[in-house]
């Protein structure tokens, strides 16, 4: 398997959902950063579940031990060891599908390829593991603040129903991290009906990164768009990304390009980024959710020996998963223009190296 990101800011996350613990290894982080614990706790607390009615009902507090990498309240320049312990498991809940294949989850395709699968929870298929990416990110965003570089995100679609009111405010603090008040109470109501109904939706998180340098990005493989859409495609149900003006296929090449002044770009459909490198605009982008495939109405399936059977869900599963997937997309957002930045400023050294030999 490959459980690690990033070429300079690089992360490996282990543990499954139902283990003893999940954590991750951060390499790659500059000495003397200031670590802000209190800021990790809180990034973790913001995507921990069981917090209210919108998310699963498995109660973690998601409580992070930091190993190593730290001294007197600032990074060391090693690597930097987080670990969960994994407190609330029922792996009960899932006997009933220890050979059955869940539709829409990794039960079948990590059964074919490995031969053996953690069913308790979905294993390290499951989303808990986005928990060690969001430490991963909390640490990314440590070092962006020393750039001024900041990251927000919000769900800006739920069921079809979508805003163009961009309020990233608003989101901090809504328990569904909705971008516009207005339509917070319809997706609160859908949500619960879903809930009611044993069904669950898809969404769409709106990510904005705020102050970025011109120049981050190395074309040709290693651009700023193509990682940060790869990196997005890696959290757990997403099936899209979208960088910039989501209506620009739609569009003329007049009524989409960025015009250009002396004082700067006149509109933002590139969404911060021309040839993989970052143009100084917001880094805009917006990520696509299928809905949960855990839901409790009767599907059918197979079991591991290709016996046709009915699949009846138990256990706690998240309505829809682009709620908590936005303080993901925000983490790996994080990660990506980190390493972006350590990528950069290694080439800036051995530039300078040249020039003054
Ligand atoms: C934050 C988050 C929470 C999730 N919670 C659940 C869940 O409670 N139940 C579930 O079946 N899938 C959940 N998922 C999605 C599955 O992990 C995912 O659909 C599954 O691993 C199959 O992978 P794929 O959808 O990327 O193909 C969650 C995803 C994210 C990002």
């Amino acid at each position: 398997m490959f459980n690690s990101f990033g070429e300079i800011f690089r992360f490996t996350t282990f543990g499954e959902s139902h283990g003893k613990a999940i954590g991750v290894v951060i390499d790659g982080v500059p000495a003397g950063i200031e670590f802000d614990k209190e800021f990790l706790i809180n990034e973790l607390d913001r995507r921990r579940p069981g917090k209210n009615r919108f998310a699963t009902s498995r109660n973690e507090s998601d409580t992070p031990e930091v190993l190593s990498g730290v001294f007197e309240g600032k990074t060391t320049g090693t690597p930097i060891a987080i670990v969960i312990f994994n407190k609330n498991q029922k792996s009960n809940d899932y006997s009933n599908i220890k050979d059955i294949f869940r539709p829409g989850h990794a039960d079948f395709t990590y059964f074919y390829k490995y031969g053996i699968r953690d069913y308790r929870g979905g294993g390290r298929s499951s989303a808990r593991e986005t928990a060690a990416r969001v430490a991963a990110g909390a640490v990314a965003k440590m070092i962006l603040k020393e750039f001024g570089i900041e990251i927000e995100a919000g769900v800006i679609e739920i069921g079809g129903i979508r805003t163009e009111n961009l309020d990233y405010e608003y989101a901090k603090n809504s328990p569904i991290f909705a971008l516009d008040r207005e339509i917070e109470k319809k997706w609160m109501e859908m949500i619960d009906n879903a809930r009611k109904d044993h069904n669950s939706f898809g969404g769409a998180v709106k990510l904005r990164i705020k102050n970025l340098p011109i120049g981050l990005g190395e074309p040709i493989y290693y651009k700023l768009d193509n990682v940060l859409a790869s990196a997005m495609v890696s959290i757990n149900a997403v099936k899209g990304v979208y960088i910039g003006n989501t209506e620009a296929h739609k569009l003329t090449g007049l009524q989409n390009n960025d015009e250009i002044s002396k004082e700067g770009f006149l509109s933002n459909y590139s969404g911060g980024v021309l040839g993989g490198i970052s143009n100084g605009e917001d880094v805009e982008a917006e990520i696509y959710f299928k809905p949960t495939p855990s839901i409790f109405k009767p599907q059918k399936s197979v079991d591991v020996n290709g016996n046709e059977v009915e699949v009846n869900l138990k256990g706690r599963h998240d309505p829809i998963v682009a709620i908590r997937g936005s303080v993901v997309v925000e983490a790996m957002g994080a990660c990506v223009v980190a390493d972006m930045l350590m990528l950069n400023a290694t080439r800036t050294i051995e530039k300078l190296k040249k020039i003054y030999q």
